[in-house]
């Protein structure tokens, strides 16, 4: 039997500079004072939702399907890559049930956007908010340049949800 369940993981992280942007889960944090350097526009919650998805089905990384060496992806919003990564998903039959985000970052303090990040992850996968939990960490200083980010994602066999297949 192969159960109708996986789980996905995923890990990013990005240097921080001055006179970048930080942008998080699609959500602009307007009052940092350092922001990621990255190819795409470094949303390190988008990446790691994104890599969560693809791990659960083995489908590798997105790396694989959005080359950081490519020119055609510089400074492109990372929202293509979570629905590039979800219709991978749902192209075989599956569905994202719930995701958890970690981001572990020293400044600024996040907690007051957690619940618009929330709405903004939720929304790209469509799922209702409350499926989508988001914590945030610092590096006790350890890592003062440095935004890291991890997620974990389950996913279900679409004939396998409720009320689907006579239950
Ligand atoms: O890392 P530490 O456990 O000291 O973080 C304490 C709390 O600060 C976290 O539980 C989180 O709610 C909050 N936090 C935040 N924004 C950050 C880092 C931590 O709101 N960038
Ligand atoms: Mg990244």
């Amino acid at each position: 039997m192969t159960w109708p369940f996986r789980v996905g993981f995923g890990e990013d992280a990005h240097r921080l500079e001055a006179g970048r942007r930080l942008v998080l889960g699609g959500v602009e944090i307007g009052h940092a004072e350092l922001g990621a350097v990255a190819h795409s526009d470094g949303d390190a919650v988008l990446h790691v939702v994104a890599d969560a998805l693809l791990s659960g089905l083995a489908l590798g990384d997105i790396g694989a399907y959005f080359p950081d060496t490519a020119e055609q992806w510089r400074g492109m919003e990372s929202r293509v890559i979570v629905e590039r990564a979800l219709a991978l998903v749902q192209e075989r039959g599956w569905v994202p049930v719930n995701v958890a985000v970690v981001v572990t970052l020293d400044r600024p303090k996040l907690g007051p956007l957690r619940a618009e990040i929330a709405r903004s992850v939720a929304a790209l996968l469509s799922l209702p908010e409350g499926d989508v939990g988001v914590s945030f960490k610092t590096s006790e200083g350890l890592a003062p340049l440095h935004v890291q980010t991890r997620a974990t994602v389950l996913l279900a066999r679409v004939d396998a949800a409720p009320g689907v297949g006579g239950e």
